[in-house]
């Protein structure tokens, strides 16, 4: 049982070669508001202020279970401040503190990567994201979730590719050696702050999550914030209590056994894509497509899940994968099959003392084929008009999954068209809305065609 004696009044975070010690964050602070006008650090920029643009990006940096320093690229207009707690937040004059500009930043010079430079600092922290990371990637997706309004994506693209080939600079280097030796020194989460009519709650364990859940049931979770952090900046809700799950052992829990992939719900969809992938390659794209660098670092697949959002990216594929959710309270937990989860547009199966804990992914055994495609106006960093996850179940007669998002007002499974095999019965199954994404008729049309190909793509069947 954890009392108020067991937890801290305040956050520490390190910050400018400095330790920060804050005590008076509130549940709407986020963090490009405190760099800009408390730490006065202004390269930082303020865009879109919703996640879209990236002139606000940062990099965070923490200690991971296994010891090491963990980097996440972050949109600080929508990332609470009080998720610092514990880690390095790295910002576009960390890059420069020795002196002299970094190696991303210089590389920018000849290609003329920058015009009027508002962009300039989002860009060069994605780039030195990609350039830490080494990640398997163009500079395309390294750059997903960033927007230039003036000079144009070629020199960008250029001086990414010429930074995810370089080393990092001896000066960052020294910058990471000194940074763990603080972060070691710090913990992470087990805070509560309350002050200015404002409560944040950062339980560790699980216990503590669910007593504080039933204690505070109008308190709001809150995971990676990329939906959260749009509520307080562009709806303007004003919630006097937050509860943080992302601090919460149990929730991160990454577990792969003989017949499940077990994912805590406030596993980020970068974490997953590394859980996942191996299992089911041809989720590959799908991942690339999930929000940008920053939206896929600090959205969790809970928070994906748990808003019902009918256009929400992951829910279409667990359902074709047979997945489920382990939903607890102080009462006991139940697990659920994920479809039954979305009752109607705007309600779930959640009641008000339950936290949603994990998904349960079948491994691969029966899953022959896998097909997830995402209908969106833009390639990159939109939101889904039509999501179709389509899985072919091995048997002595295959069966069939055919999971939509946006063709109604939660995530569902076309029933008919998979015991007929006849995408015309998608008219049955779906009365899709017309809105500002598409027309009903094009939803229809483009889905029939989806499940269409699919079966085309099955020799066996007759
Ligand atoms: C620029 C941008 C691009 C995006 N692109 C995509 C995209 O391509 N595809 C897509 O699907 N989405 C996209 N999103 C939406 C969003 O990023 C995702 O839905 C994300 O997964 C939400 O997770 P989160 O952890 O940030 O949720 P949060 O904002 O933290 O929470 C969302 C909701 O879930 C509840 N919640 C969170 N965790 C739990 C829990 N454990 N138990 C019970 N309730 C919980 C919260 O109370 C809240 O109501 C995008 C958002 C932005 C800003
Ligand atoms: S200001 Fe546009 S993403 Fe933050
Ligand atoms: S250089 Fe002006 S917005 Fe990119």
């Amino acid at each position: 049982m954890v009392t108020e004696e067991d937890l801290r009044s305040d956050i520490k975070f390190y910050f400018d070669g400095q330790v920060r010690i804050l005590d008076n964050v509130r549940a709407t602070d986020m963090v490009m508001p405190w760099l800009r006008s408390e730490a006065m650090q202004t390269g930082t920029k303020e865009g879109c202020n919703e996640g879209d643009c990236g002139a606000c990006t940062c990099l965070v940096g923490s200690i991971s279970e296994s010891g090491d320093l963990r980097f996440s690229v972050i949109n600080t207009c929508i990332y609470p401040l009080a998720y610092l707690d514990g880690a390095w937040l790295i910002s576009v004059e960390t890059l420069s503190r020795s002196g002299s500009l970094c190696s991303a930043q210089s590389g920018m010079l000849p290609l003329n990567a920058s015009q009027c430079g508002f962009c300039t600092p989002g860009f060069v922290m994605a780039m030195v994201y990609a350039q830490i990371t080494k990640k398997d990637q163009t500079p395309e997706q390294a750059l997903a979730g960033n927007l230039c309004r003036c000079t144009g994506y070629g020199g960008l693209i250029e001086a990414t590719r010429l930074a995810q080939s370089q080393p990092l600079d001896r000066a960052f280097v020294d910058e990471i050696e000194g940074a763990t030796a603080v972060l070691r020194q710090l913990s992470r989460g087990g805070f509560s702050i309350a002050n200015h009519n404002s409560r944040i709650d950062a339980p560790k364990t699980l216990e503590h999550l669910l007593d504080l859940r039933k204690n505070f049931p109008s308190a709001t979770l809150v995971s990676g914030a990329t939906d959260f952090g749009l509520w307080i900046t562009k709806r303007l809700d004003r919630p006097s209590h937050i509860i943080l799950t992302k601090f919460c052992e149990q929730l991160l829990l990454r577990e792969i056994r003989s017949d499940i992939i077990e994912i805590g719900a406030a596993v980020t969809i970068e974490e997953l894509e590394n859980s996942l992938v191996s299992e089911y390659p041809e989720l590959q794209e799908w991942f690339q497509r999930f929000g940008g660098p920053q939206v896929r670092c600090s959205g969790t697949l809970g928070g994906n899940i748990a808003n019902g959002s009918p256009i929400g990216d992951s829910a279409p594929v667990l359902i074709a994968l047979g997945a489920s959710l382990t939903i607890h309270s102080c009462r006991g937990h139940r697990v659920i099959p994920i479809e039954n989860f979305f009752i109607e547009y705007g309600k779930q199966d959640l009641l008000r003392d339950e936290v949603l804990v994990s998904v349960l992914i079948p491994r691969r055994a029966r899953i022959r084929r896998l097909a997830v495609e995402k209908i969106s106006k833009r390639y990159d960093q939109d939101i889904s008009i039509v999501l179709a996850a389509m899985a072919e179940i091995s048997g002595d007669k295959p069966s069939y999954r055919f999971a939509f998002g946006g063709m109604a007002g939660t995530p569902k499974l076309a029933e008919k068209t998979m015991e007929s095999l006849n995408p015309d019965d998608l008219t049955s199954d779906f009365s899709p809305l017309s809105d500002h994404r598409a027309e009903a008729w094009y939803r229809l049309a483009v889905s029939k065609n989806l499940v269409r190909d699919f079966l085309d793509g099955d020799a066996s069947r007759e």
